[in-house]
């Protein structure tokens, strides 16, 4: 299964919708297999935002990240990636589509309630910044065998 990084953003915290995003994720059929409260320290969150270093909005972005805890967590599933990034919605909350979380809550375009891995590779890589290996569990789900059709778990099964 494909793993992703998701940060549950400090306007998201501040304005109590951190159950809502995890029950929309929890609704779909992805997998929270690592999930934790923390204060993003500047550094990390420099290295994390480095693409974007040079634009105006990078130290508010910084300072706004490190004001209160975050929550973090990896989800698990088919095409993790690109599921979660479609349920989060276009980057500017006023321009998301409605359905998004962002279109549905945020009408800013630096808060914007969450943050998403673009890629495989970044979630790998985003995944290794914020959790220890030991931090990210390997169980079985209950729900699983109504969540993916047999082919779908066979396919996976014959990835491995
Ligand atoms: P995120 O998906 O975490 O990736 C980079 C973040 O920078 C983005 O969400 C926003 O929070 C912020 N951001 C991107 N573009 C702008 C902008 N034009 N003005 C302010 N903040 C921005």
């Amino acid at each position: 299964m494909d793993r992703t990084l998701v940060i549950i953003k400090p306007d998201a915290v501040n304005r109590d919708l951190v159950g809502e995003i995890i029950h929309r994720f929890e609704r779909k059929g992805l997998k929270i297999v690592a999930l934790k409260m923390q204060l993003l320290k500047p550094y990390v969150l420099k290295e994390h935002y480095a693409q974007h270093k040079e634009k105006e909005f990078y130290g508010e972005l910084i300072r706004y990240m490190s004001s209160i805890p975050c929550l973090l967590m990896v989800l698990e599933g088919k095409d993790v990636v690109s599921v979660v990034r479609k349920m989060v919605g276009s980057t500017f909350g006023r321009e998301a589509e409605p359905g998004t979380i962002r279109g549905d809550y945020s009408v800013s375009n630096q808060a914007n309630l969450v943050h998403a891995s673009d890629s495989d590779e970044k979630a790998e890589e985003e995944i290794k910044r914020f959790f220890k290996e030991e931090e990210l569990y390997q169980y079985n789900k209950m729900n699983f065998d109504w969540i993916y059709s047999r082919d779908e778990k066979y396919i996976e099964k014959e990835k491995k």
